[in-house]
């Protein structure tokens, strides 16, 4: 069947791996990848699709309600998936107000509009948020987040995603909109912006800098391979059932200390260096803020109810992850230097 999907972030990490996803799966789809480009958007991602007759690419601050209506009377939109957010724990506490307005006003933004497009014959329909486990708080050494866990967000970027879950959800309440939500553990593999701990680890063991470890390096976190992610989001959005909320997660959780000792020997492997040459990289700095514990996911009802389960086991996937970003040096580079943003002027301005 033809749908106009919008796919908001699809030039961040997790949103280009969607992208990509359904302009291969469904041809017969128009993807519209709507995208401010910030620091974390980089449509280099996306350089292998861009010319697909099934794909557009429209540059919008979801903040902006007037470019967000016009978006929405241009294309007529089937569907939504709402990726596009302030994402880094760190930056919302040096910075909180982007992450209010990103995650909480542009979801209102977008809500709006699809309830204004979508009132005639809402049938059919689907808004899909996608959202993260850090809303259900931190966990102590046992137990899951399961889809009834009680929001208990603590960061900044927690508490504005977990407000724009429960805007999602009114206004299914209260208007009728289709929607749905997932909420999903820590994501890693290609293209994720080294800011975050695997990239980073895997950016600097390369280059010989400290690898900063946050406190005693005993926080856990899930972790999912993101193509696993785009797997679970094509099933959600195809096959979940509307007002429903799926956790999405990678039953696979570690202390960030052993991971970034795992990382130092895959690490010291590949570059040949002599073992346990990386590992000496290792520097405790000063804890965050505030540092949630522990995440861990309970997904057995999207597992039992819809049949996803993740793939790549955490070695195969890490290994992959880490031959990206060893082949991928000039993205690296590109994306460190701020560089990246030129492609957009290069390959869309005066589009
Ligand atoms: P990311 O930071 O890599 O990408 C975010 C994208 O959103 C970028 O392309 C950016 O340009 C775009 N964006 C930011 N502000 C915008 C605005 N005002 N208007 C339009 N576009 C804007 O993030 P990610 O890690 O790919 O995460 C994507 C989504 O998945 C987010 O909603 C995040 O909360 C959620 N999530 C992430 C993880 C994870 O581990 N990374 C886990 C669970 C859920
Ligand atoms: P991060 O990748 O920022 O994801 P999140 O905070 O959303 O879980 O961090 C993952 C874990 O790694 C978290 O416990 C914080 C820790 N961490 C470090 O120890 N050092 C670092 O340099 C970073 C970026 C994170």
């Amino acid at each position: 069947m033809k749908k106009t999907i919008l796919i908001t972030g699809g030039a961040g990490f997790i949103g280009s791996h969607v992208v990509r996803r359904f302009v291969n799966h469904y041809p017969e789809y128009l993807i519209v990848n709507g995208d401010k480009l910030t620091y974390a958007g980089n449509l280099e991602n996306l350089s292998d699709i861009e010319s697909r007759s099934n794909y557009r690419f429209e540059k919008i601050d979801i903040v902006d309600k007037e470019a967000v209506a016009v978006l929405f009377s241009k294309y007529n939109f089937d569907g939504v998936i709402h990726l596009a957010a302030e994402s880094h724990v760190d930056r919302s506490i040096t910075g909180p107000d982007e992450f209010v307005f990103t995650n909480i006003i542009g979801t209102v933004n977008l809500l709006n509009s699809a309830r204004s497009s979508w009132k005639e014959s809402p049938e059919g329909k689907q808004f899909y948020h996608i959202s993260t486990d850090e809303v259900y708080g931190s966990l102590g050494k046992e137990g899951l987040f399961t889809e009834e866990t009680a929001y208990d967000p603590k960061s900044p970027y927690s508490a504005s995603k977990a407000s724009s879950d429960h805007l999602v959800r009114a206004y299914n309440h209260t208007f009728g909109i289709p929607v749905i939500i997932s909420n999903c553990s820590n994501n890693y593999g290609p293209n994720q912006f080294p800011e975050k701990l695997i990239p980073l680890a895997i950016n600097n063991i390369k280059n010989n800098k400290p690898i900063p470890v946050y406190g005693k390096g005993e926080n856990i976190r899930d972790w999912l391979y993101v193509e696993d992610h785009a797997s679970a989001i094509d099933l959600i959005f195809h096959k979940g059932k509307t007002g429903e909320t799926y956790n999405i997660g990678g039953n696979n959780e570690w202390k960030n200390i052993d991971l970034i000792l795992l990382l130092c020997s895959i690490l010291d492997r590949k570059l040949k260096r002599p073992v346990g040459t990386s590992e000496k990289l290792i520097t405790y700095v000063t804890d965050r803020p505030g540092h949630d514990l522990r995440y861990a996911i309970d997904s057995s009802k999207l597992q039992t109810e819809l049949g996803w389960s993740p793939i790549p086991e955490f070695a195969v996937g890490l290994e992959k992850t880490v031959d990206w970003y060893l082949s991928n040096e000039k993205w690296l580079e590109r994306v460190l230097s701020g560089d990246y943003g030129k492609y957009y002027d290069q390959m869309y301005s005066g589009r």
